[in-house]
């Protein structure tokens, strides 16, 4: 294929995803255990039969993006669609990522990040950072001084760490970038926190956002990224038209007029992870770190191991010991009450 592909693709080991295998427990893509009520997804399909199908859907619902402009108090120009965030970021990257321009990261965080930058021919900068240190914040910015990279791609809370960046934190990033600023918010719902009010002040400042996590609409795909107008206005001209398809468009107004359910499932997975995070700082061969969204990251002895003795008991979690700094450590994501307890129960009886 070496005629036929550009090096850097040759060169790209591609994102691995998981296969979708039935488990006792899938605890592995940080996905809302919660599937949506059967008569909810009864009703919307009744209405979603009454549409055309042959027909386009709106290139760009404007209600849809009214809808969620006004419930993040921001314009329905800031808004940008995508079939998940993930396709929103590549459109990100292929906007504003020339060859050789500087995309600066902090591994380890979101595999996409480094994927998009070097296929767009980007130099991708890491500045890694260990799962218990602080953000590296004066190593960034002297990084940023010295390299003036095209983008900074941030994650808050941070895949696959759980850490969470302060407002502060991000201002500083933003006062200082000469490029844009991406930050990925796809578990913004659990920390409680956003920098959504941040846009006002950086108009270099984009936030991604996705209905896959707290909004239980992983399958359906759909994603948004918040910006000023001038912003949103150029990453259009990149964006796919038609990406977001009748049916994830009905069911996702749905869901925004009942964000409430929603919302009070996310508090519902917030006194879980607090809970089970409790439960694993007893076990002393382990060392699980604070998270800020619907996953806790862990170090633990012969990971791989635990990983397979893990799966053969019919829980699978995702083994992150090919990430950066992340040898012999595993990520959980958040269940239903009853899959934490087998978890738990499974882990204990893979470490002994
Ligand atoms: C940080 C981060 N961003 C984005 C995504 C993907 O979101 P979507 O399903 O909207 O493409 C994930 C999924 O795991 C993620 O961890």
């Amino acid at each position: 294929m070496e005629n036929y592909f550009k090096k850097t693709v040759l060169h790209l080991q591609g994102y691995s995803a998981p296969p979708q295998r039935q488990m006792r427990a899938k605890l592995n893509q940080n996905e809302s255990p919660f599937d949506l009520p059967a008569e909810f997804k009864k009703q919307v399909l009744a209405t979603a039969a009454a549409l055309s199908w042959n027909r386009y859907p709106m290139n760009e619902s404007s209600d849809l993006k009214q809808a969620i402009a006004s419930w993040h108090g921001l314009q329905s120009d800031q808004v940008l669609l995508g079939n998940g965030s993930n396709q929103l970021l590549q459109t990100v990257l292929s906007a504003a990522v020339a060859e050789n321009d500087r995309v600066l990261l902090f591994p380890p965080t979101f595999g996409l990040f480094e994927i998009f930058g070097v296929l767009y021919g980007g130099n991708v900068l890491t500045l890694p950072q260990a799962p218990s240190d602080p953000f590296p914040m004066a190593e960034a910015l002297r990084r940023i001084q010295s390299e003036q990279p095209r983008i900074i791609l941030l994650c808050s809370p941070n895949n696959p760490t759980g850490a969470l960046l302060s407002l502060p934190q991000v201002e500083t990033l933003c006062e200082q970038a000469c490029g844009l600023v991406f930050l990925d918010e796809a578990y913004a719902e659990f920390s409680g926190q956003t920098a959504i009010p941040l846009l006002k002040k950086y108009p270099q400042l984009i936030i991604s956002r996705t209905f896959s996590k707290a909004f239980s609409l992983a399958g359906l795909r759909l994603g948004y990224l918040l910006a000023s107008a001038e912003c949103i206005y150029q990453l259009r001209k990149a964006n796919l038209p038609y990406n977001v398809n009748l049916l994830t468009e009905l069911i996702a107004m749905q869901l925004l007029e009942d964000r409430e359910t929603m919302l009070r499932q996310v508090s519902e997975l917030v006194k879980e992870r607090d809970w089970l995070l409790s439960e694993m700082q007893r076990i002393p061969t382990i060392r699980p770190f604070p998270s800020a969204a619907n996953f806790i990251l862990f170090h633990c002895p012969y990971a791989d191991l635990v990983f397979d003795r893990l799966k053969d008991q019919g829980i699978l979690v995702r083994n992150v010991g090919g990430y950066p700094l992340l040898k012999d450590h595993l990520r959980v994501s958040i269940g239903r009450h009853e899959e934490n307890q087998w978890f738990l129960e499974a882990l204990k009886a893979s470490l002994s």
